[in-house]
């Protein structure tokens, strides 16, 4: 068995474990590629679990061109939460429609709206939640542990893809032919919201291009903040 067969076996078993576990389950699918890996995963082992996507409404037009290619793709429904709009219409009246750049408080006010609260409305119910969080995305990722107990959702938080590597991540994607999103083919490894992301430069770290006007320490947009208790 090759090396990336035995991750994919480990990663079913994580996910078959969950489901024994703490279902309902859901997968947190932000359109990149570890979420697309985990999504075809589900998909080819046919595990019964909801995929949502929390569409902000500030997503790049490569990241809907997936969407909508994913529905052709795969019989599982993405299921898509969309921020209150009551909360939208105040912010952006009381601070126009990009105010998040005029502070980090401001920034942050509009990941919890357009984030934060369509995840906890996507989470209702369910027992556990996937991500597609790998260790090397970030130093602040390092310590995550592929099961933990999330305080702020109280659930089961799963990481299956915490160790794969990011040649890893491509080798299944090519292997199995996974859509995915074009902008990766443009230097952007990580995608959030068109106006918060830009391509990094060579050498540059996979999430620089997030949130790049702010430090390091602030660039959390609120959905992996809370304090885990880990499990294994
Ligand atoms: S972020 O939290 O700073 O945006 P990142 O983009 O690396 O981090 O995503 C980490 C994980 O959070 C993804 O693998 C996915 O599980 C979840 N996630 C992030 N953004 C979304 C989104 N828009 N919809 C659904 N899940 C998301
Ligand atoms: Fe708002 Fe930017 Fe956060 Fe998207 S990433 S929710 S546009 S501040």
């Amino acid at each position: 068995m090759s090396e990336l067969q035995k991750k994919i076996e480990q990663v079913v078993a994580v996910l078959t474990e969950a489901m024994h576990d703490y279902a309902p389950v859901a997968l947190a699918n932000s359109l990149g590629a570890e979420d697309m890996v985990l999504m075809d995963i589900i998909d080819r082992y046919k595990l019964d679990m909801e995929i949502f996507s929390l569409d902000t409404g500030r997503l790049p037009q490569e990241t809907y061109d997936l969407m909508q290619a994913v529905r052709t793709r795969y019989s599982i429904t993405l299921r898509i939460y969309f921020p209150n709009v009551k909360q939208i219409e105040e912010y952006v009246s009381q601070y126009g429609v990009n105010g998040f750049y005029d502070s980090v408080d401001l920034r942050k006010r509009c990941c919890h709206i357009r984030k934060v609260e369509p995840l906890r409305r996507a989470l209702l119910g369910k027992r556990a939640w996937i991500t597609g969080m790998r260790h090397e995305q970030a130093a602040t990722r390092i310590s995550l542990k592929q099961s933990a107990y999330d305080m702020d959702n109280r659930m089961h938080k799963f990481n299956p893809l915490l160790e794969w590597s990011h040649a890893e991540v491509w080798e299944y994607i090519k292997m199995y032919d996974v859509p995915y999103n074009k902008l990766h083919d443009h230097f952007y490894p990580s995608i959030g919201c068109a106006p918060c992301t830009r391509a990094v430069t060579p050498g540059e770290d996979i999430r620089a291009g997030r949130w790049w006007w702010e430090t390091p320490e602030t660039k959390e947009c609120g959905l992996h903040v809370g304090k885990v208790i880990p499990i294994k």
